[in-house]
């Protein structure tokens, strides 16, 4: 169903939301020294980990992906919730359940932690009892005494400089052990301690079922360029595009298009586990009590040299059918991919096969580093615009390679971001063609 429940299952969500709300109001009342304390009752501050440069787009995404997260009865949530960015991530209040489905959602963030306690500390001994008490309270209750933990533990510009003594202050009250799947984080900046619990376990960039090609690219950089070429786009306005990714590899790009907006269901996530973990959000109809975004695109096409990458791409993309029913992917998209050199002209059978319709190109280009071509970055995008006609490009290149091309083709540039891929320093650059240089 899309906006609610079926009845029978109704009124279990209604003993589950007031079981919930239970838990939640004595969760709650437990957090006395919290500062977080000035919140609404049962609600949580939430921060949500991404990649330096990716903070905008993340807010971005949260404010268009929210509205499709559940209410304990199952209904849509319907409230703004008010997200603040910060260096590395954005922070937001919400209910539990609301803010825990980020994990879901989210294709761009890291992990998403629950602010558990923050406090101005300055000595040890104060640090010590403000530990033993967080141990005994608001989420960290529920994990038994010999539950175990993996600590995050940083320092800095604080008199609590000392990471190894704040480590073994932690590890008094809390079991560690490096390999343990709940991980909890604390952070001493300006003498100010926050301590959170991590939600996500492993990074949220390992989508599910993932077969990776030769270079792949990440998950959650391959989401934010489709966020990027997407741009204010309203998703009816790009019904007739094809989506091209004439390098495509094991097809990391295609595949972020196609999940947009689709929850991430089949993968395990920290707090599901957790005693507190809202029960609608572990129940099996759950997948289908979300409601199922339409397709973006008239098509997908991948092209590549390598027919083992393709393999791998066709392993991501064309799921079986009861595959793509669990994982939420859409199951009306066309998908093809073929071998191809970029080098070569399209046949003029190709052409009838391929051409046709409005497209879009989306490339992670080889950065003649860990995988060699040919074809210098001039090349590369001449042989795009030469056999596609794009309307629209997206180009993922190496800073040398973007300085190399750079001069040539100013004009029409929409977008222009800088981040890390792998270490290496990368340009996602955007260029609608109606304004370029090479139309
Ligand atoms: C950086 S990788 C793309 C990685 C991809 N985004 C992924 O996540 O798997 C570049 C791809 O370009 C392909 N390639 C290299 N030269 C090519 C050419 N002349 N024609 C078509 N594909 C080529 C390589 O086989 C490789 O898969």
């Amino acid at each position: 169903m899309k906006n609610g429940i079926k009845k029978t299952q109704h009124s279990n969500y209604q003993n589950e939301k007031s079981k919930e709300n239970k838990l939640v109001k004595e969760t709650n009342e437990s957090l006395t020294d919290n500062p977080m304390n000035g919140l609404p009752k049962g609600h949580y501050r939430f921060f949500v980990g991404c990649n330096l440069n990716f903070e905008t787009e993340l807010v971005k995404e949260l404010r268009e992906a929210s509205p499709f997260f559940l209410e304990l009865d199952g209904r849509r949530h319907q409230h703004l919730l008010n997200f603040e960015v910060q260096q590395g991530g954005v922070e937001f209040t919400a209910p539990l359940h609301i803010g825990l489905q980020v994990n879901f959602f989210s294709k761009l963030a890291n992990r998403v932690l629950v602010r558990c306690a923050q406090k101005r500390i300055k000595d040890f001994p104060a640090f010590y009892q403000w530990i033993q008490k967080q141990r005994k309270q608001g989420l960290l209750q529920s994990f038994s005494a010999d539950h175990r933990f993996c600590f995050e533990v940083s320092a800095s510009q604080s008199r609590l400089n000392h990471e190894k003594r704040l480590i073994e202050i932690m590890e008094e009250h809390f079991k560690r052990d490096d390999e343990a799947e709940q991980k909890i984080f604390l952070r001493v900046f300006n003498d100010d301690a926050i301590l959170s619990i991590d939600s996500t376990g492993l990074l949220l960039h390992k989508r599910s079922q993932k077969e990776v090609g030769k270079a792949p690219l990440r998950e959650t950089l391959a989401a934010f360029c489709f966020r990027k070429i997407m741009g204010d786009r309203n998703p009816s306005e790009i019904k007739e595009i094809v989506l091209v990714d004439p390098m495509c590899g094991s097809g990391t790009l295609l595949k972020e298009a196609a999940n947009y907006l689709q929850p991430q269901l089949d993968r395990e996530y920290s707090f599901l586990k957790w005693h507190q973990c809202p029960k609608i959000l572990k129940s099996p109809s759950l997948a289908g009590n979300y409601e199922k975004f339409p397709s973006l695109f008239l098509g997908l096409r991948g092209f590549d040299i390598e027919n083992s990458v393709l393999k791998i791409a066709h392993e991501n993309l064309v799921p079986q059918s009861d595959v793509k029913v669990n994982q939420g992917l859409k199951t009306d998209l066309s998908v093809i991919l073929t071998k191809m050199d970029l080098k070569n002209p399209f046949s003029e059978e190709d052409k009838a096969k391929f051409l046709g319709n409005p497209i879009w190109i989306m490339c992670n280009v080889p950065y003649g580093e860990r995988i060699q071509t040919d074809l210098n970055i001039n090349e590369i995008v001449q042989r795009i615009s030469g056999k596609f006609k794009p309307i629209r490009m997206g180009l993922l290149m190496s800073d040398k390679q973007w300085g190399e091309l750079e001069s040539s083709v100013k004009k029409g540039i929409e977008s222009e971001t800088v981040f890390s891929n792998g270490g290496l320093k990368v340009h996602w650059v955007v260029w609608d063609y109606f304004f370029s240089d090479f139309r």
